[in-house]
């Protein structure tokens, strides 16, 4: 393919010296003639591992040209990788200054084309970038329609900095976002071939996606620095003790716990937060992340509530009482607090869980019932249809398919399903008011 690759730094770079390697014709551009001149005695402009050879390489080639003059290489290109910085403003927001006057620059080149053109933002873009802003830039610069002149997506770029072409290589997955298939197609010949999945999802999922991994990855290394300064203190070796903590692939190093849901509770993680917070502090040690779980647990309970206060109405089904679905255990369960706040601000409330009603029959939980939530245990409904009938709001909070089930056969057209588990019923629709965090 002919390709334009505009900004080139560490990804726009290395993007380019790969695909001139794997065949393709590269062009690129950036407003920084050092870089460019750099680029054309066969040098890199970037230090990273292997750059020197590959670039020397491909330059040699004759597969790579640059240019300081966007028209130019746009005319000359089927599809351009934008890779401009996006870097930190003062006030913390991202300073697009730079793709901005890009996108007028490529619209105006889009007005000049006559063959079709695809686009393919490669920066880091905060969600809503493209749709929201850029494609109005490109669509009133050319006078051209997206979809039908010219194409769009985004997809992000996941190479570190230092192992950059062995990540451009074998990333951990190709992500496109883009609600055009040409668009789709055409990267799926450029990039399919790589060894990891290739993903198509909307514009905005593949922003936000770019986001949540870099944060995820940035709270990996905080939780284990953080869990190093206690061992410190305590004595213990941090390094055995995260290699340990690696070694479980069931619950730690795998996708348990990454589902969207509602806060946790239970008798194990509060409490024992709250003890490694009380630990940390008798040892002067500091651990800001880790002590602002509980609040932020305490903040997703509040979220909830408020979207049912915000529905208006005042009668309110809970499915689901005990801390997670498929056990009976109401120690700190988040519902509790949830169905709380409801009696005590006068909603009328009915709940339905499974569990808690059969351990209760059998005497299991009734002493705890009786003893700590006396005034939710007579609330308590056996059959799922005396919640339903009473209810003008449902709160789902249980994740089991045989209630789903009833309640999808069951909910009425005027009744509102407020989603704590995506559970994403689409028998529910309709009555379906939606996710609930
Ligand atoms: N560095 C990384 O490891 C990495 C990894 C993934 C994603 N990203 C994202 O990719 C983007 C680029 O990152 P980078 O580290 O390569 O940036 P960089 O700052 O190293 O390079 C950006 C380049 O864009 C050029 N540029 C600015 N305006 C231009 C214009 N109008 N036309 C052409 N070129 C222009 C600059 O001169 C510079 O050479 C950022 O959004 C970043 O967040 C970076």
């Amino acid at each position: 393919m002919n390709i334009s690759i505009f900004g080139l730094g560490y990804v726009g770079a290395v993007s380019l010296a790969c695909l001139a390697r794997d065949g393709h014709r590269v062009i690129g551009v950036d407003v920084d003639q050092a870089k460019l001149d750099l680029i054309a005695a066969g040098r890199t402009p970037v230090v990273e591992e292997g750059m020197i050879e590959l670039m020397r390489d491909v330059v040699a080639s004759g597969r790579i040209d640059v240019t300081r003059d966007a028209r130019d290489a746009v005319m000359r290109s089927d599809l351009s990788l934008v890779c401009v910085g996006t870097p930190s403003a003062p006030n913390g927001s991202q300073n697009q200054s730079a793709i901005l006057g890009l996108c007028e620059e490529l619209g105006a080149a889009l007005r000049a084309k006559v063959t079709p053109h695809l686009i393919v933002f490669r920066s880091t873009l905060v969600p809503g970038t493209v749709e929201d802003v850029l494609l109005p830039i490109l669509e009133a610069a050319s006078g051209k329609k997206r979809g039908a002149d010219f194409h769009v997506c985004f997809q992000p770029e996941f190479l570190r900095e230092g192992t950059s072409i062995r990540d451009y290589d074998k990333p951990p997955f190709t992500i496109v976002g883009t609600d055009d298939e040409p668009a789709r197609a055409t990267l799926h010949a450029l990039f399919g071939h790589l060894p990891c999945e290739f993903l198509a999802t909307s514009i905005r999922a593949a922003e936000m996606v770019k986001y949540c991994c870099n944060n995820f990855h940035a709270l990996k290394i905080t939780f284990a620095n953080e869990t190093a300064r206690l061992c410190e203190a305590l004595g213990v070796d941090p390094f055995e003790v995260m290699d340990l903590v690696c070694k479980d692939r069931q619950l730690n190093i795998s996708p348990a716990y990454l589902k969207p849901g509602f806060a946790f509770g239970g008798s194990c993680l509060p409490k024992d937060l709250r003890a490694t917070m009380y630990l940390a502090k008798t040892h002067d040690v500091e651990l800001p992340v880790q002590a602002a779980i509980l609040s932020s647990n305490r903040q997703h309970i509040d979220h909830a509530i408020a979207k049912v206060v915000q529905t208006g109405k005042r009668r309110i089904g809970m499915i689901g009482l005990s801390f997670k679905t498929g056990t009976d255990d109401l120690r700190e369960s988040p519902l509790v607090l949830l169905a709380e706040h409801f009696i005590g601000k006068g909603f009328g409330l009915r709940v339905y869980d499974p569990e808690v009603q059969l351990s209760r029959l059998l005497g299991a939980n009734r002493r705890f019932i009786e003893q700590h939530v006396p005034h939710i245990g007579s609330l308590m409904c056996s059959e799922i249809a005396s919640v339903i009938d009473a209810s003008d709001v449902i709160v789902v909070a249980l994740d089991d398919r045989s209630t789903i089930e009833a309640l999808a056969q069951q909910v009425r057209p005027d009744q509102m399903v407020l989603d704590l588990v995506g559970i994403r019923e689409t028998r529910l629709k309709g009555a379906y008011v939606g996710l609930c965090w």
